[in-house]
């Protein structure tokens, strides 16, 4: 469902994604994880279609996201780590926007939006604009919106940085349904407990490069590290062994 092919990034001599390839599978939820500067959010950038690989292709969906843009990002959500919202939308307009540029039935509109405010508590504020939105809540409208158009692939970067407590909780039920929906979900964290706790499979991304990719137990596995050690102290190990090479 969502294609990474031999892909790299530079910029000027430097390269921030150094010939990646992943493939995610319909229902498999990865947590895409690495430390700042690895290249996460330049990799989602590309699969997003907001910037051009250097070389290499992305697709979703089977279709490029360089050749076939309308095609992969019909198929396609994309939740950044600065969630942009229209300042001068109430969030009622924002939601009604989305499910009309992704054709969800206007009947299912009026029944699923209140619903999904109600869900995300933002029924009190749905018709306030959303220049008064904290970054929160922004976030929460957006992942609304991820639900109201039912994608075939998700990408989350960083999603949680925002959410309180409660909305995290709610988060995990939520990318469990996504997937039992059958959606790909791509989500880059640098949290490894909520990957180590929500994601089927895992990869680590260091200086661009892929050191590590399977479920948590094959990570650990390959890091020679103990069954009931975090993720955190398998990612340091890699890292570590990866910068003294
Ligand atoms: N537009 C850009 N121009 C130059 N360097 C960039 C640009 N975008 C990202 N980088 C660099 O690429 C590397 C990877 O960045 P990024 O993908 O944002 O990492 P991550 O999301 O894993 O923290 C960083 O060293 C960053 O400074
Ligand atoms: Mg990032």
């Amino acid at each position: 469902m969502i294609n990474i092919s031999n892909l790299t990034k530079t910029f000027g001599d430097f390269k921030a994604v150094d010939g990646l390839s992943l493939h995610i599978k319909p229902g498999e939820i990865f947590g895409f994880l690495g430390p700042n500067g690895a290249g996460k959010t330049t990799t989602v950038k590309i699969l997003s279609g907001i910037m051009r690989p250097s070389s290499g292709s992305v697709s979703i969906a089977g279709f490029d996201v360089d050749k076939q843009p309308e095609d992969a990002k019909r198929n396609l959500a994309y939740i950044p780590d600065e969630p942009f919202v229209y300042p001068k939308l109430t969030a009622w307009e924002f939601l009604r926007f989305i499910g009309d540029i992704y054709r969800v039935p206007e009947t299912e509109q009026k029944k699923r939006i209140p619903e999904l405010f109600d869900m995300f508590d933002l029924t009190d504020v749905s018709d306030g604009l959303l220049e008064g939105y904290s970054h929160g809540m922004r976030q929460k409208l957006l992942i609304a919106s991820v639900l109201l158009r039912k994608p075939k692939a998700i990408l989350f970067d960083e999603p949680t940085v925002g959410l309180d407590p409660k909305s995290i909780r709610r988060f995990k039920n939520l990318l469990g349904e996504m997937a039992k929906g059958g959606a790909a979900v791509f989500m880059c964290t640098h949290i490894l407990d909520m990957a180590e706790k929500l994601c089927s499979e895992v990869g680590i991304i260091f200086e661009g490069k892929l050191i590590a990719r399977g479920t948590v137990q094959d990570v650990k596995a390959a890091a020679h590290s103990g069954s009931d050690s975090s993720l955190e102290d398998v990612f340091l190990k890699l890292t570590e062994k990866q910068s003294h090479d």
